[in-house]
């Protein structure tokens, strides 16, 4: 079983490259695994305000550019901007439409001019960031004034049932660590754009097995980067300790897995 999950810490900067490329192989798979990405991307979009009217949009880490095309259906009369680090995303999302532009980018230093966006919208992407106050920086950079940062991402606690289960079979990084939801606030609070909204939200997803979680985890891309991570195949010990352990956790409705979600609305001060 190849160890899987999510995004690194924050002081243990990711290889961007492998984010790039891991995301990449990904494309084809990701949208038939995507439903929690979908979930969380609709309730953002349902978070933007009512009287927001943006004359170009960016999707920040638009992956397969479902997002993207959501946000063309909101906003027909606005321009369209969907940036991913990811190549194989972009090629992927392109045909799609949606955006007038496919971009390769990072969301650390964004190709893009000062106050040339009224939204920035960007949903389970952030937490890829190691630096995400580079993020805000740029966010702030590049809206309007009086533009709009809408933002998903995730925090502590999420996938602590997979993470706690493979601490029965080892010591090493098997799930990657997210940032506090504590450390959203205040960077957030710093990062001089208005908080209009910021709150984090469980969403609990119910699996057969252990085997459905990291397939999933590996067909959306999201593999662990963090340094400490096992380097081979996973011992068959090992993977059976982790079920044992996991199978400990089982509800009516199979094997929980918590993403913590965390919703932002962020303004530009005019
Ligand atoms: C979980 S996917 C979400 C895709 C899409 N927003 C959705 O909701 O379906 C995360 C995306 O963020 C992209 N990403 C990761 N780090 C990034 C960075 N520094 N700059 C831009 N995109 C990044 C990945 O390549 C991937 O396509």
């Amino acid at each position: 079983m190849t160890d899987l999950s999510h995004p690194p810490l924050p002081g243990a900067l990711p290889d961007k490259r492998q984010v790039a490329a891991s995301f990449s192989r990904a494309a084809a798979s990701y949208d038939s695994v995507a439903a929690l990405q979908r979930d969380v991307g609709s309730e953002l979009l349902g978070r933007l305000p009512s009287a927001l009217m943006p004359r170009r949009w960016l999707d920040l880490g638009c992956g397969t550019g479902y997002f993207s095309r959501a946000l063309n259906s909101t906003f027909p009369q606005g321009q369209g901007l969907a940036l991913d680090i990811a190549e194989g995303m972009l090629s992927h999302a392109r045909p799609l439409g949606g955006a007038e532009h496919f971009i390769a980018g990072d969301a650390e230093r964004l190709p893009l001019q000062d106050g040339s966006c009224g939204l920035i919208f960007s949903s389970l992407a952030v937490q890829w960031c190691a630096d995400f106050p580079a993020v805000l920086s740029e966010a702030r950079r590049v809206l309007q004034p009086g533009g709009v940062l809408a933002f998903a991402s995730l925090c502590v606690g999420t996938l602590d049932e997979l993470r706690d289960s493979w601490r029965a079979a080892d010591a090493m990084v098997h799930v990657n660590r997210f940032r506090p939801f504590s450390t959203y606030q205040q960077q957030c609070a710093a990062s001089g754009l208005r908080v209009v909204s910021l709150e984090q939200r469980p969403h609990v997803l119910h699996y057969p097995d252990v085997r459905s979680l990291t397939h999933e985890l590996k067909a959306l891309g999201a593999h662990n980067l963090n340094p400490g991570r096992p380097g081979g195949l996973t011992g068959r010990a090992r993977i059976v300790a982790l079920v044992q352990a996991y199978e400990q956790l089982r509800q009516a409705q199979g094997l929980p897995a918590t993403y913590q979600v965390v919703y932002a609305v962020l303004e530009k001060p005019l």
